[in-house]
């Protein structure tokens, strides 16, 4: 019985399958995102269970299991984010907008794993080998022995990798220029994207060299995003920053070989990428103490603690309707959560005004334990009295106005006490034990129960 091929639509943002078209994608949202794909028959053999597998050996748990291998590319910030380094065989996803800097950084990690003895071949569907040169020039790393190559063609480029035998490392920029003559359709589409990443992960498993694929972010257009590969890969990271920043931040979503939370901070320089190895010296470096409505917010990015100001500003309703709540670098939900305790519990009066809010710098916040710091913001720009510059702040906000715990309380104080910071607002610490750990030198703690305390507190400071 010979199966002809049949159509599905598949979402090019989420990849996601539909027997018919819809307009609006149900898993992600999007709208005219779907794009038609032809589904070969499974081949008949194997389909009817004909075809004799060969039995798989099975194991039990209590083996011995080495930790991968790695090969560091050097680059700290980079190498923290893989966990350590690049695993052979392993297929990294480097995702981000477009002209946010994927193939900068692949190319200085390329230069610098080339620099250190490796073998790494960089091969770019969106530029020639002139221009990647040039770019390399002005990074400052022409020098180094790095395999180029510009070609669009997976198959060309699965020949040549068959025929080398020492690559550690296959960067492709980007997976969406990539092309397989035996799939019928563009490049960039859902089926070529999937088809050309499968080709080459299956090779990088064969072969034993670490693929880094670079996919672009696209909010509308027709390629299809790199979430259309997550499931394939062995890790996700996804360059985050705002362009108009020159912080970048490189941010693990996925890794089989590592943590997720942990992020990698770059500044984009006219001489490429330059790590950030003290972050928080960074975003705060553009703060003015004394301002009303700013506060400090000793947050944890991953393992690390990151200071970062968050500033709120308040003005009176313009205009009829619903007060305005924009937020930038926080969830919008939560700081209305947060204006309702403000105004329920403690009896600050925000409802006939517009909020603004920003945590400076670019990065998102996403721990809830930056309620302590917006609170004291609000508060501040509400009575126009600055918070201590020497303060941070860091607490969960519960909706009774309690001031909740907090992980890694000790790692941001430390933090913040580094920097220069002498005072600390933060959720009363419960006794572990006995003993309290005492804060760092130099950092007086002020611990509090209740968001009305911070009220009282500040507005008193006067
Ligand atoms: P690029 O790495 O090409 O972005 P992507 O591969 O993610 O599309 O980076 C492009 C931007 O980076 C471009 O707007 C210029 C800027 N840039 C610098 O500011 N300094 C540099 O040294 C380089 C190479 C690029
Ligand atoms: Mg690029």
């Amino acid at each position: 019985m010979a199966k002809k091929p049949s159509r599905q639509f598949v979402c090019r943002n989420c990849g996601t399958a539909y027997p018919k078209w819809v307009g609006q994608c149900e898993a992600c949202g999007e709208w005219n995102t779907l794009e038609e794909e032809t589904v070969e028959p499974l081949a008949a053999s194997t389909a009817s269970g004909a075809a004799k597998g060969r039995r798989i050996k099975l194991e039990g748990l209590d083996g011995i299991a080495k930790p991968p291998p790695r090969i560091e590319t050097t680059i700290a910030e980079f190498d923290r984010v893989l966990g350590g380094g690049l695993v052979p065989a392993s297929v990294v996803l480097v995702g981000g907008d477009p002209g946010i800097g994927k193939s900068t950084l692949l190319l200085q990690a390329a230069c610098r794993l080339a620099g250190n003895g490796e073998r790494v071949l960089y091969i770019s569907g969106e530029e020639a080998v002139d221009q990647i040169r040039l770019r390399a020039l002005r990074l400052g790393v022409g020098t180094t022995k790095l395999d180029l190559a510009a070609s669009i063609n997976v198959a060309d480029i699965v020949s040549t990798l068959e025929a080398e035998t020492d690559v550690k490392a296959v960067i492709i920029d980007s997976i969406q220029t990539m092309w397989l003559e035996t799939v019928a359709s563009a490049p960039g589409t859902v089926s070529q994207v999937r088809a050309c990443a499968f080709e080459l992960i299956r090779l990088a498993k064969r072969r034993g060299f670490s693929l880094i694929l670079v996919g672009h972010v696209t909010k509308e257009g027709a390629l299809a995003g790199p979430r259309v590969l997550e499931h394939m890969v062995d890790a996700v990271m996804y360059f985050e920053g705002d362009r108009g920043h020159q912080f970048r931040i490189l941010r693990a979503a996925k890794n089989r070989f590592g943590a997720t939370d942990e992020i990698g901070v770059f500044a984009m320089t006219d001489r490429g990428l330059e790590e950030v190895s003290n972050p928080s010296a960074l975003f705060l470096a553009e703060r003015r103490g004394n301002i009303a409505g700013s506060a400090v917010f000793a947050g944890l990015e991953g393992t690390r603690p990151v200071l970062l100001e968050v500033q709120a500003l308040l003005s009176p309703k313009s205009g009829d309707g619903a007060p305005r709540r924009a937020v930038v670098g926080w969830d919008t939900g939560r700081l209305s959560m947060l204006l309702a305790v403000l105004e329920t519990r403690c009896g600050l009066k925000l409802s006939g005004m517009d909020v603004y809010l920003n945590f400076a710098g670019g990065l998102k916040v996403v721990e809830p334990a930056a309620d302590l710091a917006v609170a004291a913001a609000l508060i501040s720009a509400a009575s126009g009295v600055p918070t201590s510059s020497g303060e941070v702040y860091f607490g969960e906000v519960g909706l009774s106005g309690e001031v909740r715990q907090v992980a890694q309380a000790d790692a941001r104080l430390k933090e913040a006490a580094k920097l220069g910071f002498d005072q600390a607002t933060l959720p009363r610490r419960v006794a572990r034990g006995s003993v309290r750990n005492k804060p760092p030198e130099g950092l007086a703690l002020r611990e509090l129960g209740h968001l009305s305390d911070l009220i009282s507190a500040d507005m008193d400071a006067e």
